[in-house]
């Protein structure tokens, strides 16, 4: 076996092994928590996205009577007592419509509604969609997916089927002939209330590690770890050092340098072990000074007999 090691050694590979294993704490809930950062900020944009649609799914339509540049789709068309062309927008139009603005507007997140069952081309799942959708229809009380994505937070949650979307979605028999003449009576149809009918999904940036431990290394926090260490520093000269001192001194007594001082604080007024120890080496050497005196005082007495 090789020699043990010192104390400072000791003490320091046991405070590196404990910054080690703090610092583990720390990344691990840093992740959960840029997670959570993440998610609350994709659950608002859903809520915001769900309360759009069943805001118009409650009226049924919107109408409006000029439609923008590039947003030309619409459901139904009725014309009003004074002539004017009224153009309907279901829900998942509207909210098509509104992803569009919202992506153009360079906006931090990104929103569609899709459903394994779509009518139009354009709102088929990607291969997340599809297995969040696959795994709500499958868990009920499952309330949200997510994943990441090259440096993308992705977030689905179900949207079910509510009285308000039955004429469109229900039986065919009663679809509105606009939806008939548009997309047939063979697509998303068939729904009952309480059933997934797809997911709201968003996509917002996810928060790199990088970035959040670049936010937490600011002037404050580096100071609380200048602090932590210099309390080391201080528990290091306040006890390794006297007890590598105290050895030293404790040696050159031992090899018979029995003036070497020793500087401590009386036991009756430190509860420091080490003045305590202190106290005990100087004890012992005082006893090795009497012990010397006696000695020689005896051999000087000898030595009056002999001659
Ligand atoms: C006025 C008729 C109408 C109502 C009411 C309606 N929908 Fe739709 N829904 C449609 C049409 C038409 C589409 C076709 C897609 C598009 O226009 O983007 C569609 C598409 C969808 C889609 C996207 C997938 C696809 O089929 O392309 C989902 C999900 C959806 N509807 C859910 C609902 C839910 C949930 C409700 C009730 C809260 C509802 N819809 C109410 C007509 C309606």
């Amino acid at each position: 076996m090789g020699r043990r090691f010192s104390i400072p050694v000791k003490f320091f590979g046991v405070f590196f092994l404990t910054m080690l294993l703090v610092a583990g704490a720390f990344i691990t809930t840093l992740n959960s928590l840029r997670r959570q950062v993440s998610r609350n900020e994709a659950r608002a944009v859903a809520g915001q996205v769900a309360a759009f649609r069943s805001w118009i799914a409650q009226s049924g339509m919107i109408w409006v009577q000029t439609l923008a540049p590039g947003f030309h789709d619409f459901l139904d068309e009725q014309i009003d007592a004074k002539g004017g062309t009224f153009y309907g927008k279901n829900p998942a139009l509207a909210t098509r419509e509104l992803a569009q603005i919202a992506q153009r507007e360079d906006a931090r997140a990104f929103f569609r509604v899709t459903s394994d069952n779509w009518r139009k081309e354009e709102n088929a799942p990607d291969v997340f969609e599809a297995a969040a959708i696959a795994s709500f229809k499958e868990d009920k009380s499952l309330e949200f997916v997510e994943s990441y994505e090259g440096g993308m937070y992705r977030y689905a949650q179900p949207l079910f089927l509510e009285q308000g979307c039955l004429p469109c979605h229900g039986d065919p028999k009663d679809a509105p002939p606009a939806v008939l003449e548009k997309y047939g009576s063979d697509k998303a149809f068939g729904y009952k209330v309480g059933q997934v009918r797809g997911v709201v999904s968003v996509t917002v940036p996810s928060l790199g590690l990088k970035d959040v431990l670049l936010s937490i290394a600011k002037p404050f926090s580096l100071a609380l770890l200048a602090l932590a260490l210099v309390l080391n520093i201080f528990f290091i000269r306040t006890v390794v050092m006297r007890l590598i001192e105290l050895t030293r001194n404790a040696e050159a007594i031992a090899a018979g340098k029995l003036e070497t001082p020793l500087v401590y604080t009386n036991p009756s007024e430190s509860n420091d072990e080490l003045d305590h120890l202190y106290h005990a080496v100087n004890l012992l050497k005082r006893s090795l000074v009497i012990l010397f005196k006696r000695v020689n005082s005896q051999g000087g007495k000898q030595a009056e007999k002999s001659s």
